[in-house]
């Protein structure tokens, strides 16, 4: 559901991804300038620079990381689901981000690097995922912030994904926002029937709104001063609008929902500006935000290891999946024989 928005450079040191060959050619570079000038698409047979595939590379891994590890937080709430009602819709939601990590794996397969290459370099710590899915969900509120908020948060992101450069991506994006949007007004709809319960209903409320709503307006990515390398995303048409303008149209969507809802948002520099016409707000704390990226957060540790034990006890299903396929393939050649 959530790209980092912007692109975390995978440790230092470690396996690169072996990229397909493409020789730095001046004819071929100049047609590639003139497609994305022309706001066209790159498909995957086309001849393109080697730094774009690259960043494409580590811009959809890490969005399809953060899918699957997005499953994580979320789903440890399903067998305390409070009803029937909300068991379903959570179950249906958390694996809708499972099919959107499968989209986004088979979209950077087609730059030339396998699924194997990829989930290497998320289970051996040195490949990123949204800093979001390292804080932990405390209570049932949690889940239905979650959709609001983050949910809310990666459909600002991603809708502007659906028209990116690289068609696979482009393509993967219209169906993920479509299912994102179900996921934000799942959460919005547990939120609202929870603020119309006890005292207590309404507090767990608002103090999962206070611990996720600064941690969601970082999700953006750091002050478009301090991106370096988002104008060259928005040189290549990977990126359309830049991490503030992004973050402000979220905190101008979000505020009247916040009010309709019936809860407050932890920051007492939000307020209307009738001169930019937007929302002003407060100062977003960068360190913490590092800190969760660098592997600190309060639960980063546990995340990697509930995926890497959940690939490895999954390993019985690929090895089934690959047995059936090599017989399949000996019963077509006998018939054909
Ligand atoms: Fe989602
Ligand atoms: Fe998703």
């Amino acid at each position: 559901m959530y790209t980092q928005s912007f692109n975390v450079p995978d440790n230092a040191g470690g396996k690169t991804v072996p990229l397909a060959p493409s020789i730095e050619d001046p004819v071929l570079q100049a047609a590639f300038d003139t497609r994305i000038d022309a706001d066209g698409r790159i498909e995957p047979q086309d001849w393109m620079p080697e730094a774009y595939r690259k960043t494409l590379v580590r811009q959809i891994s890490q969005h399809a990381h953060s899918e699957i590890v997005g499953m994580l937080p979320e789903g440890n709430w399903i067998s305390r689901a409070p009803s029937l009602k909300r068991k379903a819709i959570l179950i249906a939601k958390v694996q809708d981000e499972g099919g959107h990590g499968l989209y986004l794996y088979s979209a950077a397969e087609t730059l030339g690097t396998s699924r194997d290459q990829m989930l290497e370099g998320l289970h051996s710590g040195r490949a990123k995922y949204s800093s979001i899915f390292n804080y932990p969900t405390l209570t049932w509120a949690d889940v239905g912030v979650i959709g609001w908020l983050v949910d809310g948060a990666a459909i600002m992101n991603q809708v502007p994904l659906c028209r990116c450069s690289y068609g696979p991506y482009a393509r993967a994006m219209v169906r993920v926002c479509k299912e994102e949007s179900f996921h934000q007004r799942q959460g919005y709809e547990a939120l609202l029937v929870m603020m119309t319960g006890t005292e207590e209903q309404k507090a767990m409320v608002q103090d999962a709104v206070n611990r996720w709503w600064w941690k969601c307006l970082a999700m953006f990515g750091p002050p478009d001063a301090d991106s370096p390398n988002s104008a060259q995303g928005m040189r290549w048409g990977i990126k359309r609008v830049s991490n503030d303008e992004l973050r402000q149209k979220f905190v101008d969507a979000t505020v009247p929902q916040a009010k309709v809802l019936g809860v407050t948002l932890p920051d007492p520099d939000l307020k209307w500006n009738e001169e930019r016409q937007h929302y002003d707000y407060g100062q977003i704390d960068w360190n913490e935000f590092w800190e969760t990226v660098n592997g600190n957060g309060p639960c980063n540790k546990e995340r990697l290891a509930t995926r890497v034990k959940a690939h490895n006890q999954g390993q019985w299903v690929r090895d089934a999946a690959l047995a059936h396929a090599a017989k399949k393939q000996a019963r077509n050649i006998k018939e054909a024989a």
